[in-house]
């Protein structure tokens, strides 16, 4: 354990380096079982005699605070520290006069419901989430373990802003098949999950002041990007259609939209709305951002064109993401945007991070070629499937009288309005807390959406539930007695 210790002058040399080491036990710097440095060697860096350092830790060790084991070293005592345990950090700088700029004091992360993590309740309704029980990393592992040696091009510099030559290759392939979106390999820019492709489009299409349209319900941290950059974001209301074209501000300069799957309601965009949409955007010189999450599942009904694929003008564009289709802790998005706007954009990336994980990259790029990832959402489509199944079924049968499902034919969750008793947003909130106290991870509408006054509802995510476990999971959220 390489430990920093500042000696001043020359006198009570021993006494300092003691009272360091000391203060770094108590601040669980170092922690019980460390090895403190042999004293010839922190002697030698201090340049101290040995016999100094020797002194030091006789103290430790006479205090209680290091245990000396013969022809082994000195230790951090494992039990009965003097201070009871581990303490944690002292923070010197709380009165620090450094402060952010005024705008970050309104800004904060999504207060979500939590997203990180396995869960201990028995019913996981968590929104947002795939199952991650069934990633398949027996296949995942020996790609990354390849890129991860010597000789892999990735573990050698600094890669392109833009993204790995063959992930950008594969991407443009895979949404060109599945998607319909027009592109090749040069207009992809490979970002880390949909969250840094927003901050880039942000970055390079804004100026202060902007206005952004976002749905209202919508996706709480695409708003955090655009506010970021000190832009105006207006909610724009939806209904069954998708956003409601007419009532965006006409000096809005980017609409961001879910037109996949409409977060958090669930539904499609019409195909009417989409052109609408697009006309709008051509009429008022608007950048429309077309996040295409949850896509890759879908249920039934005739997928309804992407934007992108709609746009004749240069308006639209696109971000994908792998949260969903792999595993959201690998943070791999990417986007398609315009002719005039990728040099910018590509510069903009290499400000942030310069680049997205090269091995990581590479890994993904094999995982499409090889036809790994189609299996794998050809698996998890399935799965999916029947969950959605479960979960619409469920709720049509026992509890029609309560809720009312909106419907959705991909993704992985649905949303389910709330009638009779529980449109009244205390009661509904009381229900969710007492779930969660009964083991049954469930969110509102109003947990999950920006617009806390969403409509009374809960949204019902199946990425982490097995089908057998969803009628019972809802019956332990609905079928709570009334004033239990
Ligand atoms: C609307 C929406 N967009 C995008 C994402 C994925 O974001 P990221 O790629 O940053 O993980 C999510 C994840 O829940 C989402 O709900």
């Amino acid at each position: 354990m390489d430990v920093h210790v500042r000696l001043d002058g020359q006198r009570d040399l021993s006494g300092q380096i003691y009272r360091q080491l000391r203060t770094a036990i108590h601040d669980g710097l170092l922690r019980p079982g460390d090895r403190l440095p042999p004293t010839r060697e922190l002697g030698r860096r201090l340049e101290v005699a040995r016999n100094t350092v020797g002194v030091a830790y006789e103290r430790l060790v006479a205090e209680g605070y290091a245990d000396s084991r013969v022809g082994s070293g000195t230790y951090v005592r494992t039990t009965g520290l003097p201070m009871g345990g581990t303490a944690t950090a002292t923070d010197t700088t709380t009165h620090s006069g450094l402060r952010p700029r005024a705008l970050w004091a309104g800004l904060s992360p999504w207060a979500a419901p939590e997203t990180s993590g396995p869960t201990t309740a028995a019913h996981d309704f968590r929104v947002g989430l795939p199952d991650a029980r069934l990633f398949p990393y027996d296949a995942w592992r020996p790609l990354i373990a390849r890129e991860l040696r010597f000789s892999a091009a990735g573990t050698v510099g600094y890669g392109d802003p833009a993204g790995h030559a063959g992930l950008r290759a594969a991407l443009a392939r895979h949404i060109g098949l599945s998607r319909g979106v027009r592109t090749g390999p040069d207009d992809v820019l490979v970002t880390t999950g949909t969250q840094q492709a927003l901050d880039l489009i942000g970055r390079v299409l804004l100026d202060p002041g902007d206005r952004v349209a976002v749905e209202e319900p919508g996706y709480p941290p695409a708003r955090l990007p655009f506010l970021a950059q000190g832009a105006e974001v207006t909610g724009v209301p939806v209904d069954a259609e998708g956003l409601l074209v007419d009532a965006i501000p006409p000096d809005t300069r980017a609409v961001y939209v879910t037109p996949a799957h409409q977060f958090p309601l669930g539904m499609a965009m019409s195909l009417r709305r989409r052109a609408a949409l697009l006309q709008w955007a051509r009429r008022h010189g608007a950048a429309v951002i077309e996040d295409d999450y949850d896509s890759e599942f879908r249920f039934g009904g005739r997928p309804v064109e992407t934007l992108q694929s709609l746009d004749r003008d240069g308006h639209v564009i696109y971000v994908g993401s792998f949260s969903k289709v792999m595993l959201p802790s690998l943070r791999v998005g990417f986007l398609v945007a315009p002719a005039p706007l990728r040099a910018a954009l590509r510069t903009a990336k290499y400000t942030v991070d310069w680049h997205t994980a090269v091995p990581t990259q590479a890994a993904l790029a094999r995982f499409v070629d090889d036809g790994l990832l189609a299996r794998h959402v050809r698996r998890m489509q399935h799965t999916y499937a029947t969950r959605h199944r479960a979960i619409t079924k469920a709720l049509t049968d026992h509890f029609a009288d309560l809720t009312t499902l909106v419907p959705s034919a991909a993704g992985l969750h649905v949303t389910a309005f709330t009638r009779g008793h529980l449109t009244e947003p205390d009661a509904l909130a009381d229900l969710a807390v007492r779930a969660r106290a009964s083991g049954v991870a469930v969110y509102t509408l109003a947990e999950v959406a920006a617009n806390r006054s969403a409509c009374p509802g809960f949204v019902f995510g199946y990425g982490s539930i097995s089908a057998p476990d969803i009628e019972p999971g809802l019956h332990r959220v609905l079928g709570q007695p009334r004033d239990s």
